[in-house]
């Protein structure tokens, strides 16, 4: 198995109060595979998606990437699994508003210490593909909600990962542009046989996924419809 997450649990601290908002998470992603993940806002969905790329520590349970358990990782070693093995479209995109659109596209793969020519090249191809070359020299201020977000999954895809966490990707765009950048992201996903995993709350946008599972009072159930 590629991914298996066992018996995750995750709570926070609210005052007084403890929040169990991941009671046992279970989740089994193969090689090639797409998983969309649907449930209510405040279910835990980002959670569970923060926790699976080791950016948030959780309580109990164990995430293991091919076999290797995260949770024994330092900080830096996770950080580099990431960059090896993962992209990340972040629910709120977190671009970097200091760099052009092209530099933030580039950064993870001059992090993995490629050069700055194929690292130009790929980040080119990446915005052709979403439509926005033409804008690589903008800020994101200069963005729409939406060109921010293609310009994410951009940054997200630049290092080939074998493991995309994709949050609400087409959330911020309307009924045509999410299907382009579905559509374009599905494409990639299927050429690079990344593995995916799609926290959405369009079921359109789930059935491009092969399984569609829900959250729920803190547990990962197969949908019913
Ligand atoms: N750092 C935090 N401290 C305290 N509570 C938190 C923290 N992060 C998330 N929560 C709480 O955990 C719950 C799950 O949050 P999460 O962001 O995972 O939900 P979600 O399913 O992604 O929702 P949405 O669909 O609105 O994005 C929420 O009730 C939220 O308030
Ligand atoms: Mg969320």
């Amino acid at each position: 198995m590629f991914l298996e997450v066992r018996d995750l649990r995750k709570s926070f601290l609210d005052g007084e109060k403890v929040l169990k908002v991941l009671r046992g998470v279970n989740l089994q992603l193969d090689y090639g595979e797409s998983i969309a993940i649907m449930g209510p806002s405040g279910s835990g969905k980002t959670t569970l998606l923060m926790s699976i790329a080791g950016i948030m520590e959780f309580d109990d349970g164990n995430v293991l990437l091919e076999g290797l358990d995260i949770s024994l990782l330092t900080f830096s070693q996770k950080a580099r699994l990431r960059l090896e093995k993962m992209g990340i479209v972040f629910q709120f995109h977190y671009l970097l508003n200091d760099l052009n659109v092209l530099d933030n596209v580039v950064l993870p793969k001059i992090a993995l210490g490629c050069s700055r020519r194929e690292a130009y090249n790929e980040a080119s191809y990446l915005l052709n593909a979403v439509g926005l070359y033409s804008k690589a020299h903008l800020f994101p201020s200069n963005l729409s909600g939406g060109e921010k977000q293609k310009v994410a999954l951009c940054r997200a895809l630049i290092n080939a990962p074998k493991l995309l966490l994709a949050d609400e990707p087409t959330g911020n765009l309307d009924k045509n542009n999410a299907r382009v950048v579905l559509d374009l992201m599905m494409r990639l996903v299927d050429e690079l046989k990344t593995s995916l995993l799609l926290v959405t709350h369009d079921r359109d946008v789930a059935r491009v996924c092969g399984k569609i599972l829900v959250l729920n009072d803190g547990m990962l159930r197969m949908s019913d419809v």
